[in-house]
């Protein structure tokens, strides 16, 4: 059964249609691209997946469940987990809290016990704590622990994102973007370090205007231009396609 399956996915924006009739299924332990201009529709689809947007039509199904229309607590409780084009962390809290917060849907203490904190409470904040630390260091700034998120540079702020998301246990993560901003070492390191996270079982959707980052790790992509697919294949398949060329080369991209 496929990991996540998208089915002619559409949504209006009042007449426009920034995703038009897409579908593509990702298998367990992929990691699967979504590129394409600016504008094309990939935020978008990564809003109607994660449960931000509802589609206008069009089915998602996770592992054989369906899933359009959830919430997006829902969906990360099943499994799904995003981060944003846009950097969106807890800027005046340290890196270790901003990961705590991650980890929040996963704690079976509920509100009485973070209210009341009964013994239960300190053991799973303790565990919460190691387990926070080990992604840390999982992605590289167990040094930075206690840095507030505001002062690390916009690498590892990118990286910090993925480190949250990593802390809801997700069998499926949605990176948007992820390279944005980066410099060359550290998108080395970032291709480094989805490929580390492919091996601990969790399946990437990797959402990227750079079409170079996406080559190298993925093992096939979908091409959306004005909210259509245009290709679907192998990273040599896509690269060799004349529809997909044009894309990019049309809007001076
Ligand atoms: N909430 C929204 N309301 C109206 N239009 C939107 C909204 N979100 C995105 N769009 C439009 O949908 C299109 C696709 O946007 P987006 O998915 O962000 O593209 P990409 O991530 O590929 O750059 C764009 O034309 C954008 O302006
Ligand atoms: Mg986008």
């Amino acid at each position: 059964m496929a990991m996540l399956e998208v089915e002619n996915l559409t949504i209006d924006f009042s007449g426009l249609k920034a995703v038009d009739d897409l579908s593509f299924s990702i298998e367990k332990g992929e990691i699967f691209g979504l590129i394409g201009p600016n504008g094309a529709g990939k935020t978008t689809t990564f809003n109607m997946i994660s449960g931000t947007f509802k589609p206008t039509s069009g089915k998602v199904f996770l592992e054989g469940r369906r899933i359009d229309g959830n919430y997006m607590y829902q969906n990360n409780q099943l499994g799904i987990a995003r981060t944003y084009q846009n950097i969106n962390l807890f800027k005046n809290i340290t890196i270790l809290e901003n990961i705590l917060i991650g980890q929040h849907s996963r704690l079976s203490c509920g509100l009485f016990s973070a209210l009341f904190h009964p013994p239960k409470y300190y053991k799973e904040e303790k565990k919460a704590v190691e387990k926070a630390r080990n992604i840390l260091e999982f992605v590289g700034l167990k040094q930075k622990e206690d840095s507030i998120a505001s002062a690390l540079s916009y690498g590892e702020q990118r990286l910090l994102e993925i480190a949250r998301a990593l802390a809801s246990d997700p069998t499926l993560l949605l990176l948007d973007e992820p390279a944005a901003g980066m410099n060359p070492t550290e998108k080395e390191s970032l291709a480094n370090l989805v490929t580390r996270i492919r091996e601990r079982g969790i399946t990437v959707l990797l959402v990227e205007h750079d079409m170079k980052f996406v080559m190298g790790i993925t093992e096939r992509i979908c091409v959306l231009n004005y909210g259509k697919r245009i290709a679907l294949g192998t990273p040599a398949e896509v690269q060799a396609n004349p529809e997909v060329i044009e894309a990019y080369l049309g809007r001076g991209d």
